[in-house]
């Protein structure tokens, strides 16, 4: 019964809902471009994102595979259109070191994994399994070089071997362990998280380091540009992007990073499935904030970078929350709700809304991590609700942003308030006009009216995910209990089209 209810409220318009919210569509004022990488994902050694998740192994004859990697999560992210994956992480990154993972399997050194859980690492998945796989997926490569305990020789190495054709030793190593053409890896990182677990190194001095690293990470005349990404802020950090932007020379860096994961209380994180709605509220209060750093990292960089030349990589983003009980706290496996799918929707219609600056992002991590898109257990893979919010928000990939003002009513919890909705549009190479909703309010609809102006449009389609309670998630016994429909809850009025949108959905619609 309940569940039929449910459905009528998501098949019709709920007339009686005042329009709380207003958005104008600029329809004719768009001028900078929504880039794929924005959809970027994140492959960290880390518990089973790639042991375990990705990589099952070449000798495994129960989970269907291609050069051991799982060839259902294969076809999940080229589905997907994941623009960029960065790997090997991470904190993981700055204790890496890229040889131990080339050539025949059984002579690769192992290692600890020191900083998730003193695993035995094995490198049985390195760069050959790593670049493969991109190219199986159709995602460009991300690769985040060793700085807090590598050399920069070892860097200079890794750019060759990746990149050179021919002329160099490290080309003709690739060329023994088996791949003739390079793969032309463009993006780079220069270290991770230098701040913390890379290094703990105040701007000024990895600012210098940085210059030291970047002068020999180019492409000698080859026809790939790199795209070299310092490692950025922490969150609210604006003095370490002020410190870069201005000691690093502009001609040596392309992108910098910032790090911002939506956290209760980092000594208190909470359960990801059975929390309450005041830990969903102080989940939804820390994403939303990915609006002010970006846009204060953005005012910071537009002193010293006015022509918008350098991007904002947000190379780390998600909720995190604490472990699945039962499983290992160094693994950080969580599962995904609709929590996550309101954190996906904002945060991306917030990158759409930034997109002259913020040109890079990746979700961490991809898979049986933290907000992961898609999650294993033995032979099963399910499709958590981040990975349908990215899917269908995947229209704006490429799209030309269209500026939205808008005027949101309030999601309530006791004294405090957050937007109830967030929005961003784009239209694509065909002419099709999108627009994101999100309503984060759990208990009551919103309607939206929306002002198109500069376009003409007298139909429209949508999509939608929702479902009745925001701690709802897809289990393994439960894989598709969310999962996008069909919407139908708006109506034409002359130039407005009013939207009703039902408590914590994510809407995109085709105009
Ligand atoms: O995503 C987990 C960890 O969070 C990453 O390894 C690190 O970069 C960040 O602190």
């Amino acid at each position: 019964m309940k569940k039929i209810a449910f459905t009528l409220l998501l098949l019709s318009a709920t007339a009686c809902v005042p329009a709380q919210n207003l958005l104008v569509l600029n329809a004719d004022l768009g001028h900078d471009t929504i880039s794929r990488n924005i959809y970027g994902h994140f492959a960290e050694h880390l518990g089973r994102c790639i042991y375990g998740g990705f990589y099952v192994g070449e000798n495994n004859t129960k989970i269907p595979n291609r050069a051991g990697v799982r060839t259902d999560i294969i076809e999940a992210l080229r589905k997907l259109k994941v623009a960029n994956l960065r790997w090997p992480g991470g904190c993981f990154a700055d204790t890496y070191h890229w040889k131990d993972g080339i050539g025949p399997k059984d002579k690769r050194p192992s290692m600890k994994n020191v900083w998730w859980g003193g695993v035995t690492e094995d490198n049985s998945f390195g760069t050959h399994d790593f670049l493969n796989m991109c190219e199986a997926i159709g995602a460009e490569p991300y690769l985040a070089g060793n700085v807090g305990s590598g050399t920069v020789q070892e860097l200079i190495d890794w750019v060759n071997y990746t990149n050179q054709e021919s002329g160099n030793p490290m080309a003709d190593l690739r060329k023994t362990n088996g791949r003739d053409k390079p793969w032309r890896v463009r993006m780079w990182g220069v270290g991770n998280e230098v701040w913390g677990c890379g290094g703990n190194m105040r701007p000024e001095y990895y600012a210098n380091i940085y210059r030291q690293y970047a002068t020999f990470m180019t492409n000698w005349g080859n026809t790939n540009k790199i795209f070299r990404v310092a490692s950025g802020a922490n969150g609210d950090d604006y003095n370490w992007t002020e410190v870069l932007l201005r000691d690093i020379p502009h001609q040596m860096i392309e992108g910098v990073a910032v790090h911002h994961y939506s956290v209760i209380d980092w000594s208190k994180k909470g359960p990801a499935t059975n929390f309450s709605e005041e830990q969903y509220f102080k989940t939804m209060q820390s994403a939303l904030r990915m609006e002010e750093i970006v846009t204060r990292h953005a005012t910071v960089m537009d002193k010293y970078d006015p022509a918008k030349k350098i991007a904002m990589v947000v190379d780390e983003w998600g909720g995190w929350y604490d472990v699945e009980p039962g499983t290992n706290p160094a693994f950080l496996f969580q599962q995904n709700t609709m929590r996550d799918a309101m954190i996906a929707g904002a945060t991306l219609n917030t990158f759409h809304n930034h997109c002259d600056r913020v040109r890079v992002a990746n979700i961490a991590q991809c898979v049986n991590v933290l907000q992961s898109v898609v999650l294993t257990e033995g032979e099963k893979m399910i499709l958590t609700p981040t990975y349908h919010v990215m899917e269908m928000y995947n229209v704006h990939q490429d799209a030309l942003m269209l500026p939205v003002n808008l005027k949101t009513g309030d999601y309530t919890f006791g004294a405090q308030k957050l937007p109830a909705i967030s929005a961003s549009a784009s239209r694509d190479k065909t002419g099709k006009v999108h627009i994101s909703l999100v309503n984060i309010d759990p208990n009551h609809p919103q309607e939206v009216a929306i002002s198109l102006r500069g376009l003409t449009a007298k139909t429209a389609k949508g999509r939608i995910l929702t479902s009745e309670k925001v701690q709802d998630y897809n289990a393994f016994d439960q894989p598709e209990k969310i999962k996008p429909l069909d919407f139908k809850g708006f109506t034409f009025s002359g130039d407005t089209l009013k939207v009703t949108l039902p408590p914590v959905s994510v809407v995109v619609l085709e105009l």
